[in-house]
């Protein structure tokens, strides 16, 4: 058996109203899970508590739900929660990976039900991704996972191997005997390459370059996006990247595209490789990370780009403290 879940919001309290956005919500769900109606055995929803109009259960009759059991109930109000707001958990007989479906806004998460959550983070490099993604993971106590670092990881063996990392070819064939694992110490992400930490080499100015090379081979980033749903599948995390949003986790709980100009980004990098001891020409550094931008954005698959549903933020003006109350902010509007 499987559980599915799905929610809608509806524009207002009216029957007609509900009984399109229940028809709709169930033949997404069935769509999207390739579901047959006799699959389905019953189905729960909870509306809010500020419709009254009509009856879900009646509507998921009309909707051609004939044989299945239906139940209906009202949730207490929540401050802050989500208006007009019916919710669906739909009981199947088949065991498959379910995609749950949220529609016209309706995420899971209720503000007092501890649920898991996934928020992707994405941008090009400089905008600020990695301190955000960091810091919403620790206040909400949740798993940070630094996908770049995976790229980097691959990177670094290619380069330590004498591997053009050019040659997709090579880099497929070293791909085979690629042994990478991400472990957390004291919530902070090791990544270990072949038995071995590698967390500081891999942000070696030379690998970075190197990096969004080998992430444009497909087989590369299907080995890498295997591994980063796996993770993300088990546990609430914040996943910052490039394609996290758009391929990773299209159905992400919420998604942000952070941007910021170039020149700040060079500056953001700059400070941070100076501070790490590097002698860095900032120029060349400012190039680099346009031309990587380029690259990122114009691979064949999963380039770099913002979802349709994720909030962009220009962090260009911005501290980190005022990037991460708007992102708080947007979250808590969204639930
Ligand atoms: O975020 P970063 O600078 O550590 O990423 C290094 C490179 O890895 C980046 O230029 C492109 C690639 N990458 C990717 O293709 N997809 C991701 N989800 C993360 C990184």
């Amino acid at each position: 058996m499987t559980v599915i879940r799905g929610a809608t919001t509806i524009a207002q309290d009216d029957k007609e109203e509900i009984r399109k956005a229940v028809g709709e919500l169930l033949e997404q769900i069935e769509s999207r899970n390739g579901l047959a109606r006799s699959e389905v055995m019953s189905i729960v929803f909870s509306s809010t508590s500020d419709i009254h109009s009509y009856y879900p259960a009646k509507a998921a009759r009309e909707a051609g739900f004939e044989s299945c059991s239906l139940f209906s109930a009202q949730e207490p109000e929540i401050d802050g929660g989500l208006k007009l707001c019916i919710r669906a958990m739909l009981f199947v007989e088949k065991n498959l990976t379910p995609t749950h479906v949220y529609l016209r806004g309706a995420k899971s998460l209720r503000k007092d039900i501890a649920q898991k959550i996934n928020i992707a983070i994405d941008g090009p490099a400089g905008s600020g991704k990695s301190t955000i993604a960091k810091r919403l993971a620790e206040d909400l106590h949740i798993l940070y996972l630094d996908t770049g670092a995976m790229y980097r990881a691959c990177a670094l063996k290619a380069l330590d191997a004498g591997i053009d990392v050019e040659s997709e070819e090579q880099i497929c064939d070293m791909l085979r005997g690629l042994s990478l694992n991400i472990e957390y110490e004291n919530g902070a992400q090791k990544t270990v390459l072949d038995g071995k930490d590698v967390s500081e080499e891999i942000r070696r100015p030379r690998v970075s370059m190197a990096a969004s090379t080998v992430s444009k081979y497909r087989s590369v980033r299907l080995k890498m996006v295997e591994k980063q749903r796996e993770i993300a599948q088990k546990m609430s995390c914040v996943l910052d990247g490039r394609d996290i949003g758009t391929f990773v986790l299209p159905e992400a709980d919420f998604k942000f595209y952070l941007t910021a100009s170039p020149e700040v980004r060079a500056k953001r990098r700059y400070d941070e490789l100076v501070a790490k001891g590097y002698s860095v020409d900032f120029d060349a550094l400012r190039e680099e990370i346009v031309r990587r931008d380029e690259q990122d954005m114009n691979r064949e698959i999963a380039p770099l780009k913002q979802a349709d549903d994720a909030v962009l933020v220009d962090t260009s003006d911005l501290t980190v403290e005022e990037v991460l109350k708007t992102v708080k902010r947007k979250m808590q509007e969204r639930i």
